[in-house]
């Protein structure tokens, strides 16, 4: 993956010019210093972000925190005060009216809380909206915004007025008008945040669906952490304008590394962020034993072929059987489960058989180590910021 999209050093000052607050967040003053000491407001406070193309990166934190300015500065509906925003290397600050309208058009579009549909337009012709502004043909938008309306699951919908939609539906067309743009960077400013849960836990799957083969760019914005967890590849966490804590979601979770941070992390359901890597034992390279590839691990071993796949698991008490040149297919009775390394924890319950081992295994189903249920049950009760089981498997 390629940089996308970065946030250069950005400030937003509101209330006046800027200098004077500014020069003092650059000495060390907080936001609320600054704001006694110049009546001026900080929205932003030097941030810095990279966002990789095809990422869903979230932005979230408390009410205030300068999330909305960040999402309506990167593509100029608030004036950034100073620093830069680079999309593919070029700075969307410099820009005069003319090409951002065209950066607005083609490249970046956005997706509001509450969106506001034209009421007296169909929810087709809402869909075509954008493509209308850019002046593509009558026939060839409609196709497009039919195409779009199927994706976010309301073909049959196109030709009714926004009014006879639900809330949720209403969300979905706004959706829908901003991926028919065409635009690779969607930036969604608490896109979900009205919907009631179910209506929004089903409008998450479909992003992600949606993402898994559009791969946009997108800035997320969400209050929710819940959210941020279940949708970001990464996540940056802001307070008083300022990004105080950056990173993928299993980190934060495991090392919030401030108490304004720890009391999002708080009560997350760990099982469902920690995937089977964070809580296995990597395998050490395979032996050759008796002829045969066999990785070594606490309760015997794996044979694997040449590939790195399993072929079987042996008994830690056949094991020197094997060594004493015994034929390798009786050995390999004893059964085992195998699970991805990016399944989450949530999924390694439902592998595990009283005393069976485990393989973890990697995208090609080469084996790359094994998990235990006390290694799960330890991820799952460790205190925020303890340390990376890393340890090697026992030989
Ligand atoms: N147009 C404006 N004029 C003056 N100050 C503003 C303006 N918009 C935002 N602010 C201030 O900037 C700071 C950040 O506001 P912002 O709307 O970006 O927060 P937010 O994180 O999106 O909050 P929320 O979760 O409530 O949407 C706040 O202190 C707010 O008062
Ligand atoms: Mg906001």
């Amino acid at each position: 993956m390629s940089e996308r999209l970065k946030i250069d050093n950005l400030y937003k000052i509101y209330g006046g010019s800027p200098e004077p607050a500014i020069s003092r967040l650059r000495n060390g003053a907080t936001k609320d210093r600054v704001l006694a000491e110049t009546g001026l407001v900080v929205g932003l406070n030097n941030v810095s972000l990279s966002i990789e193309s095809g990422s869903i990166y979230m932005i979230m934190g408390l009410s205030g925190s300068g999330k909305s300015t960040l999402a309506r500065c990167v593509n100029r509906l608030n004036e950034p005060s100073a620093g830069k925003i680079l999309l593919d290397g070029r700075d969307l600050v410099a820009l005069d009216e003319q090409a951002l309208r065209e950066v607005r058009r083609t490249r970046v579009s956005m997706v509001f809380q509450h969106f506001a549909l034209l009421p007296n337009r169909t929810v087709r012709e809402n869909v075509e909206f954008g493509l209308k502004l850019r002046r593509i043909a009558p026939a060839v938008r409609r196709r497009k915004a039919e195409e779009i309306l199927a994706v976010v699951g309301l073909a049959a919908w196109g030709e009714r007025m926004p009014h006879e939609l639900s809330g949720g539906m209403r969300q979905r067309v706004g959706l829908a008008r901003a991926l028919a743009t065409d635009a690779d960077v969607l930036i969604m400013d608490e896109a979900f945040s009205a919907l009631d849960p179910l209506i929004r836990a089903e409008m998450q799957d479909e992003l992600l669906r949606l993402q898994r083969t559009l791969q946009k760019t997108i800035l997320f914005i969400t209050h929710d952490f819940q959210e941020a967890l279940k949708l970001g590849t990464r996540i940056a966490i802001m307070a008083d304008g300022e990004v105080v804590r950056e990173g993928e979601p299993q980190d934060i979770v495991l090392d919030p590394q401030s108490d304004y941070v720890a009391e999002f992390t708080r009560d997350v359901d760990r099982s469902r962020v920690f995937d089977v890597r964070s809580a296995m034992s990597a395998a050490a390279a395979a032996d050759l034993i008796g002829g045969h590839r066999v990785v070594l691990c606490a309760n015997g071993g794996f044979a694997i072929d040449g590939d790195g796949r399993v072929k079987g698991h042996i008994a830690r008490a056949r094991i020197d059987d094997l060594r004493a040149g015994a034929d390798i297919a009786p050995l390999m009775a004893s059964s085992f489960s195998a699970i991805s390394a990016d399944a989450k924890l949530l999924d390694v319950s439902r592998v595990f058989t009283a005393g069976q081992p485990v393989a973890v295994l990697d995208g090609d189903d080469c084996i790359i180590g094994t998990v235990s249920p006390e290694a799960v049950l330890r991820q799952l009760s460790s205190s925020p910021a303890a340390p990376k089981s890393k340890e090697k498997v026992h030989v």
